[in-house]
């Protein structure tokens, strides 16, 4: 854990390092699904303050707290109609003070979400561009513009909405406006001073109230091409969440002049003290993520290639070389990342085959094929290990302590992702990765809550349940708990060197210890070295498919 003042009672404790979060551990609280103190059902701040000890024991350096802002809920908080408020499912103001508060007393980091793309249709802002004609201020900064065809009926570009639909909605005097998400979510115009001086208000806002930092929602989506005529996509803005195709000219993906918007973030980041951190949540190309991290503008961005990769050790070492040239190409570390609330967890993701669409087969009923859930809890204690090993920051999603798996039988009254409607219904959203978490094994919703769950808990939920796993040696959660106090031991050196492989074998040293993970089908003999700690039993002196081990160099 990182102090984070100089003076705290009980005693000074050492200057906060500058770069503290190039090696951070950083865990995603899914606000409304970790923990619920006033029993509604939706997770709140209280609840997490009541649970930081979890964090604290687990051994991570921050948490990043997904937006807990005042919104209708359309996007479960991505559609926020108060940037500077608490919405009251969640809490008050003062429960985020408090929050802080005991973060910082337990040496934990506290980043908040920043989702500067687009509102909720709920803001004031929205209502007061509807209010307004066409062409006045207020529409300005929105994305507004006349329809195609004789009498407008037509959308003013092909744009496609990441949830399905068209990327543009009608009002009623014959305009249109964009959005990339629902229509529940205007896009902002960022080519607009109001828009770029309240953004900055936000920012001063959250670190004034103690925030260490903000990961930064749909980075690479805030400037658009505008000049008329809006040119067609031929379709290609949707395929997946955040994937434009490398090195194209796209309207609304990832255009040069974003960066802009980063360097004067930067300027208002650095001047607080201790030092506060940006990460950007932008799904770019891998030639094109590193200028998000250049030195003048984001600290860091995740790594979806790392989260994406296949099974396999070529795979991997690809990734892995590719994000750490990247990175160092800017002179900071990567970051690496398994699951977040986007995306089927990596467990379920583990054990599938390879090569199949996540989402589809989601869709299908998650029976075809079968999950092999033996194999993807074998090859998630491997990963988790591979994870943590390498160098820069990983970013845990909360419950892949405890090795959740994906639920996938939800039943269909049951689901809350716009994906779902706005697709007719034919694609399941991700509500089967955003289950409330179970803290024990029985009692009221596992612990959650005094109350239900907003999302239904499966059976056999318990099992996974925090009390169920501490003390358990062979448990997920030890598992963590003893790779991050090892990780903590040996943190400090950044230095990587990849080591002599045998096939389907990755292995490297990182700093004083060395990783090895076998993603081949055949055991292999250990290499020599104390061991300091196996994803799985090391019999027989051999490590097994699927397994990772972390070994000390000797002296180290
Ligand atoms: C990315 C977030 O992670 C996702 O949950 C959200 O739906 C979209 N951005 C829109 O804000």
């Amino acid at each position: 854990m990182i102090p984070n003042t100089l003076d705290t009672p009980g005693g000074p404790l050492s200057r906060p390092a500058p770069d503290w979060w190039r090696e951070a551990v950083v865990y995603q609280v899914y606000v409304p699904s970790f923990a619920d103190a006033d029993g509604d059902g939706i997770g709140d701040l209280r609840g997490i303050t009541d649970r930081l000890d979890h964090l604290a024991g687990l051994g991570v350096d921050a948490l990043w707290l997904t937006p807990f802002y005042p919104s209708p809920w359309t996007d479960a908080g991505y559609d926020v109609s108060d940037y500077r408020g608490v919405d009251p499912r969640h809490g008050t103001l003062d429960d985020f003070r408090h929050l802080v508060r005991r973060a910082h007393g337990l040496g934990l980091k506290v980043i908040v979400d920043v989702v500067p793309n687009h509102c909720s249709d709920q803001h004031p802002w929205f209502a007061e561009a509807l209010a307004s004609p066409p062409g006045s201020a207020a529409r300005d900064r929105f994305i507004f513009r006349e329809g195609r065809g004789p009498d407008g009926s037509l959308p003013p570009a092909d744009w496609k909405s990441k949830f399905g639909g068209g990327a543009w909605t009608r009002v009623p005097d014959g305009q249109w406006y964009m959005h990339i998400f629902s229509a529940e979510q205007p896009d902002l115009n960022w080519e607009n001073s109001d828009v770029l001086a309240d953004f900055e208000g936000i920012l001063r806002f959250w670190l004034d109230l103690g925030a260490d930092g903000f990961r930064v929602d749909v980075a690479h989506g805030l400037r658009k091409d505008l000049v008329e005529p809006l040119r067609d996509t031929g379709g290609r803005d949707s395929a997946s969440l955040n994937s434009p195709t490398e090195g194209e000219d796209h309207p609304f993906w990832d255009r040069d002049e974003v960066h802009e918007i980063y360097r004067a973030w930067r300027k208002i980041i650095d001047s607080y003290a201790p030092a506060r951190i940006t990460v950007a949540e932008a799904g770019v190309s891998a030639a094109r993520l590193p200028l998000y991290t250049r030195p003048d503008e984001l600290h860091q961005a995740f790594n979806f290639f790392h989260l994406r990769c296949p099974w396999d050790a070529e795979e991997f070492r690809k990734v892995i070389d590719t994000s750490l040239s990247g990175a160092r190409a800017v002179g900071t570390l990567p970051t690496w990342v398994l699951s977040n609330h986007d995306v089927v967890r990596h467990r379920t993701r583990y054990s599938l085959p390879q090569g199949i669409d996540y989402r589809a087969w989601l869709s299908g009923g998650g029976t075809d094929p079968a999950p092999d859930d033996a194999l993807g809890h074998r090859r998630a204690r491997a990963a988790a290990l591979l994870t943590l090993a390498l160098p820069g920051s990983a970013y845990l999603y909360q419950g892949e302590e405890l090795g959740l798996p994906e639920v996938f039988d939800l039943p269909d009254d049951a689901l809350r992702d716009p994906m779902w409607e706005r697709t007719g219904r034919t694609t399941r959203g991700r509500d089967g990765c955003r289950i409330p978490l179970p803290w024990t094994r029985s009692g009221s919703s596992h612990g959650f809550g005094p109350g239900g769950s907003w999302l239904p808990q499966p059976d056999g939920w318990g099992e996974y349940a925090v009390d169920a796993q501490t003390g358990r040696p062979d448990s997920f959660l030890e598992l963590y708990r003893t790779a991050l106090s090892v990780r903590t031991r040996f943190r400090g050196d950044e230095s990587f060197a990849w080591l002599p492989a045998r096939d389907g074998e990755l292995a490297f040293r990182k700093g004083r210890f060395e990783c090895r993970i076998n993603l081949s089908e055949t055991p292999l003999p250990l290499p020599d070295g104390a061991v300091l700690l196996a994803s799985d039993s090391l019999e027989g002196n051999m490590l097994a498919p699927d397994t990772a081990v972390w070994t000390a160099v000797t002296g180290g």
